[in-house]
């Protein structure tokens, strides 16, 4: 019995060095056909504004609570404050409900905001249609958006990932393939409009245009955010020094439904998921808020309920990209360890402007004085996916770290976005979509195995045939 143990052990030995030392990711050859990355331009009909005096625009929604059962409905009319109601029902034209929001405006340098309208609209029914008004009279919108299944083990559910998106023809094109993908939510990775990439009045005015840009999805369905580098918008020579401004102003966030003390960083649950947002761009190190408040986050999470455990962040933790290599360092160090012991499924980030996914790899040992110095492969691990191919102005990052380092397993310099359909508390299916493509041919897709019912399995699996072969002798392995 004692040389049967040894030699299961051995040959698990093998396969893991081996997987340690023999795997090589892919590099994509693919080159896609050159598209300017410049940003649409302003009398665009991508950027339209609705007609009638003082119409809302610039619409979107957001989850408004921890549960999906509330959403934040926001927009902005451009010449009065005109009324912060939402007339809501469950048919069309029958708006038996309403709510009534808040009104707020704000200056950036001499660019004067509209009137950005937050409506809290909650108490819903899980799994049913909406259609909502907003606006008077004669110029007066109408939408609808759908509830969340209730959170449940095993409900399924359809997200998409989308980051660095910008305004461009690029960004269009991003846009209109994630609408084609039956994805129901965006977890968007960070960076919007990039309108700090303009001066002055643009700033505003580029903001608007985006908000009129994603409206065709953000007024459907709810958009998770976090917050990039190009939300700090902090701009002294134009007298602009409060981080975040415009972002927080225009983009709501249910921050308090998960006990945080600030937007930038929250949880919701929707359907089987356990969706954390973190911000690279704000204090996080030990003793911070965002450091007390993910480490109580993290205790709330229960794998019987919601078995996906997603986390979303501007800064890739891994990426060889050679563009905003090893920014994500500092985050990698104070969470990396939490992410593993929690058995986080999945990371997303942005930031880096092409397409990259990990091996299940983690760097928790080395502790300075000792110990591993290199990541290795972790089951425990999250898979880490950087999606900041949206298609922003700034271009592709084109250059990837040569040779590709073992914990990257495959990486592509192209703009695209991704989905991740939950089947149930086992299996989702995961695909990057590049623009080229369209909505059709997923070009990196693999099937993900949830880190705390798939490792269960396969330990209670393991157990059963442990047991068998030693003839019933209880033993741990
Ligand atoms: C907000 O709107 C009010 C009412 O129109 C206006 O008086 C005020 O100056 C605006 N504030 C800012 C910060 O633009
Ligand atoms: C540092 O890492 C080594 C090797 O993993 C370990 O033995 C040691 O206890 C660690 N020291 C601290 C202070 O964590
Ligand atoms: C979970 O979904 C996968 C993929 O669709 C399927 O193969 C598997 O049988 C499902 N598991 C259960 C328990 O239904
Ligand atoms: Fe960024």
């Amino acid at each position: 019995m004692q040389s049967l143990f040894v030699k299961v052990t051995f040959v698990a030995f093998i396969s893991l060095s081996s997987a340690a030392i023999g795997y090589g990711g892919v590099t994509s050859k693919f080159v896609r056909s050159e598209w300017p990355s410049v940003d649409i331009p302003l009398n665009n009909e991508a950027f339209a504004i609705p007609k009638g005096h003082n119409a809302p625009q610039q619409v979107h929604i957001t989850q408004g609570d921890y549960d999906g059962k509330a959403v934040i409905i926001s927009w902005v009319t451009p010449d009065e404050p005109g009324s912060n109601k939402v007339h809501y029902g469950t048919s069309e034209k029958n708006y038996v409900h309403s709510a009534e929001g808040t009104v707020t405006n704000y200056t950036f340098h001499e660019y004067k905001s509209g009137y950005i309208h937050h409506c809290l609209v909650d108490g819903l029914e899980y799994d049913t249609k909406y259609y909502y008004k907003i606006g008077s009279g004669e110029s007066s919108r109408e939408f609808w958006f759908q509830t969340p299944p209730r959170i449940g083990p095993d409900v399924p559910y359809k997200f998409g990932m989308i980051g660095d998106l910008g305004q461009t023809y690029n960004s269009l094109s991003t846009l209109e393939h994630y609408m084609h993908s039956g994805a129901q939510t965006v977890l968007f990775v960070g960076d919007l409009s990039y309108a700090d990439r303009y001066q002055y009045n643009d700033v505003g005015l580029r903001w608007d245009t985006w908000g009129r840009f994603v409206e065709r999805s953000t007024a459907y369905q709810p958009w998770i955010w976090s917050a990039g580098n190009h939300e700090i918008e902090y701009m002294p020579y134009m007298g602009e020094v409060t981080p975040f401004k415009s972002y927080l102003y225009r983009y709501a966030t249910p921050y308090l439904a998960s006990k945080s003390s600030s937007p930038m960083w929250y949880a919701v649950r929707r359907a089987s998921a356990h969706i954390i947002v973190l911000s690279s761009y704000s204090p996080f190190v030990k003793y911070t808020p965002q450091w007390f408040w993910l480490k109580e986050e993290l205790k709330k999470v229960d794998r019987e309920k919601t078995p996906w455990l997603i986390v979303l962040m501007h800064v890739p933790i891994y990426n060889s990209n050679e563009a905003h290599f090893m920014e994500g360092e500092s985050m990698r160090a104070v969470f990396e360890k939490w992410f593993v012991r929690k058995k986080v499924d999945v990371v997303f980030a942005g930031h880096v402007h092409a397409y990259e996914r990990s091996y299940r790899i983690s760097n928790i040992n080395y502790n300075v004085s000792s110990g591993d110095r290199y990541p290795m492969p972790d089951k425990s691990a999250p898979v880490y996916i950087t999606v900041g191919d949206g298609g922003n102005q700034e271009g592709l990052a084109g250059r990837f770290r040569d040779p590709q380092p073992e914990y990257s397993a495959f990486r592509e310099a192209s703009y695209g976005h991704s989905t991740l359909e939950i089947k149930n508390r086992t299996h989702a299916f995961y695909h990057w979509n590049r623009n080229d493509d369209g909505k059709k041919v997923p070009t990196d897709s693999f099937v993900i195995h949830n880190r705390h019912w798939a490792s269960n399995l396969r330990r209670r699996k393991l157990k059963k045939h442990y047991l068998r072969i030693v003839g019933g002798r209880t033993a741990t392995i």
